[in-house]
């Protein structure tokens, strides 16, 4: 029950809707049993883990209704928060909406050594945002329209893991929150009601090297970021954490009424990160974000719709590349690539464009319309073939499952 005194239908993993959140360690070897207990075809994407292509749980590791998938990796990265969902031929969007997503976290020395909020559902929460259309009788309300199809899924009801109106009791000290868009399309702008600063400590797959001061982040979906927000002179005190992007929208009541059992001071340095050199790079790959065939036709890259029997690219291991990822439409799509993490180095030409929020290690980046970003990026320890390839889309799910995406294998370098 969402929405008191109805039912909605959901999916969910181990669970009516969403997962569980999975803390996992770095050089932890995982067993996954994921059993598909649904009516349909399933998959589940392990996205931001940086693993091998047939580990991956793209649409190629379709798990038939009544089947098991047993992925097994060694956690081989650093220390962030990342996802899982469902990655199924043309139906991510709709399996996702009704809940197939849930929060992998890695965790390693570095986490275990900075002085950063940790103690689990006290000072450190998972959120992960979503919005979502009820029909009258409850259940959800999946691309109504046409222009559902055409901008992705919206909703008007606004939930954190899941919970319509959510609130946190919180102690008055500094508090992490690990955020996830887990929504289909919405692009978020969160801020705090009283405008106060926060500190931004990770990306989508590390830490930051320093923390950066903020009073809002942009995040579109399946962007995560850390945070860190200091409460401990706010004892007694409400806020709400907002999305500016539509009209303030409150998404989650914090009420600072707890005692703080214990102090915390985030770090002035974090990690060391090692960005890769872009006059390393070997070669410039375009990627253009399209339609094709008109009004009625379908999204495309490079002017091409996605096609499971083609392979689009081959990269090979351990090369430094430049992907040149443009927008030449008016809606805003992002951009997400499997296996690995790159670093955004131009925006529309310049480095300057960059924000800063986005700088560190990132494996999805948004494009406002007509935008053109670079970003350097490297295939490690993976070589994967045309049975196993992995894939870059939009992260706007009915884009992405309307052909906005496309494959690529790594090769082993020649002898
Ligand atoms: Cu979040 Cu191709 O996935
Ligand atoms: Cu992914
Ligand atoms: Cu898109």
């Amino acid at each position: 029950e969402f929405i008191a005194g109805l039912s909605t239908p959901t999916f969910g993993i181990n669970s009516s809707y969403l997962g569980p959140v999975i803390k996992v360690r770095n050089g932890e070897n995982l067993n996954f049993n994921v059993r598909n207990n649904l009516n349909e075809t399933a998959t589940l994407h392990w996205h931001g883990m940086h693993l091998p292509g047939n580990m991956d749980g793209g649409p190629h590791q379709e798990i038939l209704s009544g089947d098991l998938w047993q992925p097994s990796f060694t956690v081989n990265q650093h220390a962030c928060t990342n996802w899982f969902h469902a990655h199924t031929h043309n139906k991510t969007g709709e399996q996702v909406y009704r809940g197939l997503a849930g929060m992998i976290i890695v965790e390693d020395t570095d986490s275990d050594r900075l002085d950063l909020p940790k103690t689990w559902a006290e000072d450190d929460f998972p959120l992960i945002i979503q919005d979502r259309k009820f029909n009258s009788n409850g259940s959800f309300s999946y691309l109504p329209s046409r222009r559902d199809e055409m901008h992705g899924m919206m909703g008007d009801t606004f939930m954190i893991n899941g919970t319509v109106n959510p609130y946190l009791d919180l102690p008055n000290k500094e508090v992490r929150f690990r955020i996830l868009n887990g929504s289909n399309a919405r692009v978020y702008q969160l801020h705090l009601s009283n405008g106060a600063t926060f500190k931004q400590i990770a990306t989508d797959n590390a830490f930051r090297e320093t923390p950066l001061n903020l009073t809002s982040i942009t995040l579109s979906p399946a962007e995560r970021a850390e945070i860190v927000v200091d409460l401990s002179t706010l004892q007694g005190q409400t806020l709400t954490l907002q999305d500016a992007n539509n009209g303030n929208t409150p998404l989650l009541t914090l009420n600072i009424n707890k005692a703080a059992s214990s102090v915390t001071r985030v770090p002035a340095q974090l990690i060391n990160l090692t960005p890769l050199d872009p006059t390393a790079a070997v070669r410039t790959r375009p990627f253009v974000l399209g339609r094709i065939g008109g009004m009625n036709g379908s999204f495309a890259i490079n002017g091409v719709s996605m096609n499971m029997n083609r392979i689009d690219h081959d990269m090979t291991l351990n090369e430094v590349e430049i992907w040149e990822i443009s927008n030449t439409m008016g809606m805003t799509h992002n951009f997400h690539s499997h296996a690995t993490h790159f670093q955004i180095i131009e925006r529309n030409g310049s480095a300057n464009n960059v924000a800063d929020y986005e700088k560190g290690y990132k494996d999805t980046v948004i494009l406002p319309p007509n935008e053109r970003v670079k970003v350097v990026v490297k295939m490690t320890d993976y070589s994967t073939d045309a049975t196993a390839p992995y894939m870059f889309h939009c992260h706007i799910l009915e884009h992405e499952d309307r052909g906005m995406m496309g494959q690529f294998t790594v090769s082993q370098p020649p002898a």
